[in-house]
């Protein structure tokens, strides 16, 4: 028996191939030998939503999806929730290594003095109308940032990558609280370098005319906890675009400008803001049953609840409901949360959600937390795309580093029409002519 060779027989023409198996994987290009015939293409396989198809290897982030156990570069999500700063964790997940002090300081030196938005960008932002989403705001500010960097398609050179990075971490704050601060109609809040990561974003939301912004520590420390557990989840949706944009050698701008389009989906990072829309819908514990008989019948889904890879507590959700805690002790207790706890102990005990293995993900209760901050529903996917830049940058930068990554580009089995042809009366279009 060889442990690290996969047999097949094919029971189309009785042959037989060996295909080495390594880290519980096979490549599916080997798969291409085995043919029907010599005018035989060779064998694909067939995977919609990539259910089980490992696109790359990667050293960032590990997910037990059946244990519910999350690490970023090994160390455990908990851990580093409760010891570090989101910078510290930045560095981490970008780098690989906690940063000394002396790295640490220089790091947050580096993202700080990158946090001002270009005059231009601010008129830009200018031209989004009152109601326009923030993410929609957010996604065409930092796709526009690639106008005012034209350096940042240099993408093969490290040390430009690295300085995009920066940049990027930098002023995705000052783009989220501009986009805040647009559709309320308040003048822009410059950033203030004296602040931390998240007490300065504090400061550029909510700063009015005192001379000096003073952000609660409680509230700016459980944003940056909520910062450290949404920097990265591995391979999820919108890492994928910016895998698959970046792969083509575009700059990182455009490339976080397409995962952040991907996060704005209701599946995905979307889904903090439909929780409160279906808490609000759901109005008062009584209501609660008939809603999840509802989701029962297939007419409407649990909202943060499920996970394409947590078949178990998403840890996230479980340190969230401890933040909740901390933060409503400044803020007073969010009545939603009475709604979301009696929500999941109903759904956690029905045989739908347990034969289906659905528990709450990260979205059940952040944007509980979120609303008793003061923040809007619509800003919450934002808050989510801010840290997770962190991710999607360490992604990226990986996949420019990975010798085996080239051009994202599945295959299709086409299921079309045959050959057909135009009928043979119809005129050709002759040049000049009007059409
Ligand atoms: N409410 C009710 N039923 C659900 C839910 C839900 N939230 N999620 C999954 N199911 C059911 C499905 O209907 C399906 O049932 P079936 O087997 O009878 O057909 C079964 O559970 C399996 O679900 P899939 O849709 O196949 O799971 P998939 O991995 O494709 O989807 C997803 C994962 C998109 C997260 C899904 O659970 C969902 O839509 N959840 C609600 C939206 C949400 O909270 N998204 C945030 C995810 S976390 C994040 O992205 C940051």
């Amino acid at each position: 028996m060889n442990e690290n060779i996969l047999t097949i027989k094919d029971g189309r023409t009785e042959k037989t191939y060996s295909l080495p198996v390594e880290r519980g994987t096979i490549r599916a290009i080997d798969l291409r030998q085995i043919k029907e015939d010599a005018e035989d293409f060779g064998l694909m396989t067939y995977d919609p939503a990539f259910m089980n198809t490992a696109s790359c290897r990667s050293s960032i982030t590990f997910i037990d999806g059946d244990r519910g156990i999350l690490r970023y570069r090994g160390y455990p999500i908990e851990e580093l929730a409760e010891k570090c700063t989101f910078l510290e964790v930045a560095y981490l997940v970008l780098n690989g290594e906690l940063p000394s002090e002396k790295q640490l300081a220089d790091w947050v030196y580096e993202v700080k003095h990158h946090t001002m938005l270009h005059e231009t960008t601010k008129k830009f932002l200018e031209g989004f109308r009152y109601d326009a989403h923030p993410m929609g705001m957010l996604v065409s500010t930092v796709a526009a940032l690639s106008t005012v960097y034209p350096e940042a398609r240099n993408v093969l050179d490290p040390q430009v990558r690295r300085h995009q990075i920066a940049r990027l971490i930098g002023k995705m704050p000052t783009i989220a609280a501009y986009t805040y601060r647009h559709s309320l109609g308040l003048p822009y809040v410059y950033p203030d370098n004296d602040l931390g990561y998240t007490a300065n974003f504090m400061n550029m939301l909510w700063k009015m005319v005192e001379p000096k912004y003073a952000a609660d520590p409680v509230l700016a420390r459980a944003l940056s906890i909520l910062f450290i557990l949404h920097a990265d989840h591995e391979q999820n949706c919108s890492t994928n675009a910016m895998r698959a944009v970046g792969s083509s050698q575009a700059d990182p701008f455009v490339s976080v400008a397409a995962a952040a389009a991907a996060l704005s989906g209701p599946l995905h990072g979307g889904a903090n803001e439909q929780v409160l829309r279906m808490l609000d819908a759901i109005g008062t514990t009584e209501n609660i049953p008939s809603y999840i008989e509802q989701v029962k019948a297939g007419k409407l889904k649990l909202m943060g609840f499920g996970h394409r890879v947590y078949k178990n507590y998403d840890p996230r959700a479980r340190i969230i409901k401890w933040t909740a805690e901390q933060v409503f002790q400044v803020t007073g207790r969010n009545p939603k949360l009475d709604i979301a706890l009696a929500l999941e102990k109903i759904a956690l005990e029905d045989e739908y959600f347990v034969k289906r293995k659905l528990y709450p993900n990260v979205d059940f209760y952040s944007g509980i937390i979120y609303q008793a901050m003061g923040f809007k529903p619509d800003m919450f996917t934002v808050l989510f795309a801010i840290p997770r830049t962190v991710g999607w940058l360490a992604h990226w930068d990986e996949l420019m580093r990975d010798p085996e990554q080239k051009i994202a580009r599945p295959r299709q089995v086409y299921t079309g029409a045959d050959v057909r042809h135009l009928p043979a009366e119809k005129p050709k279009i002759l040049v000049g002519s009007a059409v």
